[in-house]
């Protein structure tokens, strides 16, 4: 692993080529843009877990890469030795963080090519590996921005929109989910303004929303997380976009701690209540949304930011870092293969198998 400043316009959070990997360090942004570079599959896993890279479309991109650098490494006998290290590998990288259905999606598109090439040899496995990981990066960005065409009209020329955390270009390979939306409504050439919530106690809200946003010159006001039912109540928001970590088959969403409590807030105000997320974020095996599962990360989020203290010593702290929206607050969930609403159990199930 090596580090080294790098200029961007365009943002891509993950540069994937001639097998070189490297990937914008979030954690510093808006301070510092460093770009780290990665050769191992343990790296990569310890870069998602820390969330060097994080935003549920991203980890799965990067975890096909660290899949990739894992295959490369292997020194197996046969292709069928080779394939139970990869299905080792592949655990591991799924290990690192698990509301994101977008990381066991991308590690189960890897080990399906494996699979079903069993018959090739090692060195073919690998090169196949490679061109899958590129597809799915090269993918992500394509399906956003047909999740932007499909979601822009949703957006009236003059909306003030209310996001929480950071489905943008960071949280994808470029464009992002809910901001793509967004984008996709300025690309057609509307008059959009953002209210980005800062999102407690990672504050993607606040360093990456808006550095996203502000460096695409869209209009972006920073709010804390507590007035965003002010704001609705003084009719300054017309609409609320977020994006997705997992979806349960009935439409339920699991998304950055918050979530819930701003869908509720919509509601209250009929204020619609938008999801933009790409079908690999669907999870038709899970029934609901009380069978997703909720990642508690560290009490250091909360006691601290950087390394100054804000909480006493030995408090007690819960940091649940997702919560799940019932389907009943969502006016309508945009994927790349159109717009579902109402019924979610048959129209998820159908934008999934088309
Ligand atoms: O903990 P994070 O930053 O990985 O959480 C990200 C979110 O919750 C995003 O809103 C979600 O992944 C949608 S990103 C397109």
């Amino acid at each position: 692993m090596s580090s080294c400043q790098i200029d961007t316009k365009v943002i891509r959070p993950i540069r994937f080529f001639n097998g070189q990997c490297q990937m914008l360090d979030q954690r510093l942004l808006p301070a510092e843009e460093v770009w780290i570079s990665y050769k191992t599959y343990q790296d990569v896993a310890e870069a998602i877990r820390t969330m060097v890279v994080r935003g549920a479309p991203a980890i799965g991109v990067a975890a096909a890469i660290g899949a990739w650098f894992g295959a490369r490494d292997i020194e197996a006998e046969s292709s069928w030795d080779f394939f139970q290290e990869f299905k080792q590998i592949c655990a591991e990288l799924l290990a690192t963080r698990p509301t994101a259905v977008n990381l066991s999606w991308a590690l189960e598109r890897m080990k399906h090519f494996a699979e079903s090439n069993l018959d090739r040899s090692i060195i073919e496995l690998k090169i196949g590996l490679e061109y899958e990981a590129l597809a799915i990066t090269q993918e992500d960005e394509k399906i956003n921005r047909s999740m932007g065409q499909h979601g822009e009209p949703l957006l009236a020329n003059g909306a003030r929109v209310l996001t929480h955390c950071n489905a943008g270009a960071l949280a994808t390979a470029g464009y992002g989910t809910a901001l793509g939306v967004i984008r996709a409504a300025v690309e057609a050439g509307k008059k959009i303004s953002v209210i980005a919530d800062e999102t407690r106690p990672f504050l993607q809200g606040a360093r990456l929303t808006a550095w996203e946003l502000q460096k695409d010159d869209i209009p972006v006001t920073l709010i804390c997380d507590n007035m965003a039912g002010y704001l609705m109540r003084q009719g300054e928001i017309d609409c609320v976009i977020v994006g997705a970590d997992r979806i349960s088959a009935n439409g339920d969403v699991a998304n950055k701690i918050g979530t819930y409590t701003v869908a509720v807030l919509a509601k209250e105000h009929n204020i619609p209540f938008y999801v933009a997320a790409p079908i690999s974020t669907i999870d038709l095996s899970l029934a609901d949304g009380s069978l997703i599962p909720i990642e508690e990360r560290d009490d250091r989020e909360i006691t601290h930011i950087k390394d100054i203290q804000l909480a006493p010593e030995g408090i007690s702290i819960r940091n649940p870092a997702f919560d799940v929206t019932p389907h009943r607050l969502i006016t309508a969930i945009i994927t790349e293969n159109g717009v579902v609403r109402g019924d979610y159990l048959n129209g998820l199930e159908r934008v999934v198998k088309q």
